[in-house]
């Protein structure tokens, strides 16, 4: 007899990340590929992080000092987010990019049989880590691109533990406004948590985006995730947070790995948040590239669906591993996210460029 896990462990399909640039350049024999797979900021974070990381390992070195572990309270960090948004540092918890964050909620709150609700498609994290703990993902399919909220609301059973709502949904981009999700938060009774997935959401534009901190502040059963790893430009030190109420953070902690954010990726993170012009400025590169895209795209008749984020979903109409792979063969890397759908990261305005040529080959080469 050899050792197996439990069905619902081995039934899981792995997430497949978007493999590192080297690697497929090495496997392709190309050079200068673009990579716009996997959502991250093409500015790279703040200069005043980049010098804090510097600073803090030249510290850390000529001290040595790396052999001692890092703050697991994370109170800088802490302590500046809790300026930041006007919340309790009680009410702050770290996460080794917002990644585990879920993962810990999760196994938090979910034990064999529980049902969690969510979108489809939706972060595909959501129903692995579910699963992983023997729960149940129910999915609830998108409409016109977006979470329904109100059929999400309908899913909802005694079995119910947690709601998941990522706004923007990736890997559509679409968001969930105000007026819907306050109706979803009167709905959803007490005792089943929603956490709302809020890792684009220093990208949003638009003024009627949902306020889920309201939500918190009111008391009610509620987890917000953000992230480093998106406009902060911060995705390879992984730190990300959430906000809920004390007692939930409390329950939380309690798996939380003590020391599960690193020394450099807290005080890189405290830079970064300081640096606001630079989250202006990253906007403000994601806000032409998309236009330029929007501008692109519709010059050729392709379909996309609008954006809230950095990164632009497309219904192709055909199967999107054979676009996937021509445009490799140009250099340029992006995602397929369905049998018929691809996801392109907004790039720097030399990679937008790259991607729409490489489209424009492709298409008329058919
Ligand atoms: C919706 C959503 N949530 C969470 C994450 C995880 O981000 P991280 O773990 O880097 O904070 C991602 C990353 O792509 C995402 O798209």
């Amino acid at each position: 007899m050899t050792i197996k896990p439990p069905d619902y462990i081995s039934n899981i399909k792995p997430y497949v990340p978007g493999k590192p640039i080297e690697e497929l350049e090495r496997e392709l024999g190309i050079r200068n590929s673009v990579k716009l797979a996997s959502n991250e900021n093409p500015v790279g974070p703040s200069p005043m992080a980049l010098q804090a990381i510097i600073d803090s390992l030249t510290y850390l070195v000529s001290t040595n000092s790396l052999n001692r572990y890092p703050d697991g309270s994370g109170y800088y960090i802490k302590k500046a987010l809790s300026e930041k948004l006007s919340v309790r540092e009680e009410e702050i918890i770290l996460g080794n990019g917002s990644n585990e964050l879920i993962d810990l909620v999760i196994r938090t709150f979910i034990q064999l049989g529980d049902e969690a609700v969510m979108a489809h498609p939706s972060f595909i994290v959501y129903p692995m880590s579910v699963q992983a703990t023997g729960g149940k993902p129910i999915q609830i399919p998108l409409r016109n691109y977006t979470h329904d909220l109100d059929a999400m609301a309908k899913g909802v059973t005694q079995n119910t533990k947690m709601l998941f709502v990522a706004n923007p949904n990736n890997p559509t981009g679409t968001i969930n406004k105000r007026e819907e999700f306050d109706r979803l938060m009167n709905r959803i009774p007490d005792g089943v948590l929603v956490v709302v997935d809020e890792a684009y959401y220093e990208y949003i534009t638009d003024a009627e985006y949902a306020d889920s901190i309201k939500h918190f502040r009111a008391g009610r059963d509620i987890l917000i995730l953000r992230t480093f790893s998106k406009i902060y430009g911060l995705a390879g030190i992984r730190i990300g947070y959430g906000i809920a109420r004390e007692d939930i953070i409390v329950e939380i902690n309690k798996l939380r790995p003590p020391f599960n954010t690193n020394s450099l990726a807290q005080i890189a993170a405290v830079y970064a948040l300081k640096d606001e012009s630079h989250v202006k400025y990253s906007r403000e590169i994601n806000e032409q590239g998309k236009r330029y895209l929007y501008k692109e795209l519709d010059s050729f008749g392709m379909n996309y669906v609008p954006t809230e984020a950095n990164f632009i979903y497309l219904p192709l109409g055909e199967n999107s591993n054979v676009l996937y792979n021509e445009l490799l063969r140009h250099g340029v890397i992006v995602r397929p996210v369905g049998p018929q759908e691809i996801r392109v990261t907004i790039g720097l305005p030399e990679e937008n460029k790259r991607f729409i040529e490489a489209l424009k080959k492709v298409k008329g080469k058919k």
